[in-house]
């Protein structure tokens, strides 16, 4: 009887001592993807719903017909992605948010998990989907990352498209830049004594920041694994400012002994952790199980310092995992045959 209750206790530590707030494992996956850890669950709306579904859904599909096509786990992901890169709903691509100087400046990575090649850009503001010049980096070039203008620059040469700033331009991320702005105003005018008879006594808190991104993992005929992430970064960044996306080892990796992995959250965090191959390395030298290593990086590291975040995992056997400390994470995975989840909070 003791023995029963103390294995009973145990197991409801166990269960307890994380969040809990992952996904099943689910086998005959091919592709998985994310849109970011999302609006909180208060500030969700039904319209919004509808587009984020539809958005994941999309990338969804576009990547399972490349799969479907003969094509590379590469091609699944980057076509996956420029979806959700296209989409002004997610922040990436065109729904990117603003910098504190106004301007959008995007990050994006990919890694094939064959060759452990990987590309990288950063801070770019006109290349329409930093996605595919991260690949052209990798591909075509003898670098792993490029920044800025270089970037930029070497996108044009490569014949991908190039946009005019604006494009990135959304009204609801500028209005959640102009909101912070007016709260550091106030916070500004507060501190300085300033306070006009209009403003409200009570300090405002200053809105979180957004952390959204996007991401995809995928597995080809092959057996051969990638990983991808973009993103416009964090809301309100100073310029310049580069997050974990663009890392490899940080927001993006893969290897085919192993598993791939793409992470969305604060991305300070996931630099210093070094999230996405921290997740692999457990796997691969503590031989612990890919849910497991995600469960102690985003649920046990990441949380113990209060770093908001999650990550998606696809390891060498097509089983499909993810975990979150944060309320939401935008995510869907499709299996072989073609079976999809999609899904935002708890479901
Ligand atoms: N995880 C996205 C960023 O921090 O930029």
């Amino acid at each position: 009887m003791v023995r029963w209750c103390l294995l009973i206790g145990m197991t409801i530590l166990a269960a307890n001592q994380h969040s809990e707030a992952g996904d099943e494992v689910t086998p005959h996956v091919v592709l998985g993807i994310h849109g970011g850890i999302g609006e909180d669950k208060k500030d969700m709306t039904p319209e919004l719903e509808v587009k984020v579904r539809a958005a994941l859904n999309a990338a969804l599909k576009a990547g399972k017909l490349k799969l479907d096509e003969g094509g590379s786990s590469l091609d699944a992901i980057e076509a996956a992605i420029r979806v959700m890169e296209d989409d002004p709903v997610l922040n990436a691509g065109r729904g990117a948010v603003f910098t504190h100087e106004g301007r959008n400046e995007l990050d994006a990575s990919i890694m094939d998990g064959k060759t452990k090649k990987a590309g990288s850009v950063a801070s770019v503001t006109v290349i329409k989907n930093p996605i595919s010049a991260a690949r052209a980096v990798m591909e075509k070039s003898k670098h792993v990352m490029l920044i800025g203008r270089g970037a930029e620059v070497f996108a044009t040469r490569q014949g991908l498209e190039i946009v005019d700033p604006n494009y990135f331009w959304t009204k609801h991320q500028w209005d959640s830049i102009s909101e912070i702005w007016k709260q550091e105003a106030a916070e500004e005018a507060k501190k300085k004594g300033n306070c006009d008879e209009n403003s409200t006594s009570e300090s405002p808190s200053l809105r979180k920041p957004h952390f959204g991104t996007v991401g995809a993992v995928a597995i080809d005929k092959n057996g051969n694994l990638a990983a991808g992430t973009s993103t416009g970064g964090m809301t309100n960044k100073m310029f310049g400012r580069v997050g974990d996306s663009p890392i490899i080892g940080a927001g993006t990796y893969a290897e085919n002994e192993t598993a791939a992995i793409s992470c969305t959250g604060h991305g300070e965090f996931f630099i210093r952790f070094a999230v996405s191959h921290e997740i692999v390395s457990q796997i691969k030298y503590k031989k612990v199980t890919a849910k497991e290593a995600v469960e102690d990086v985003i649920n046990g590291q990441l949380k113990g310092v209060n770093a908001e975040g999650a990550a998606i995992v696809l390891d060498k056997h097509g089983q499909f995992t993810t975990a979150r400390n944060s309320e939401g994470l935008y995510r869907g995975w499709i299996t072989s045959e073609g079976k999809t989840q999609v899904r935002l909070y708890d479901e």
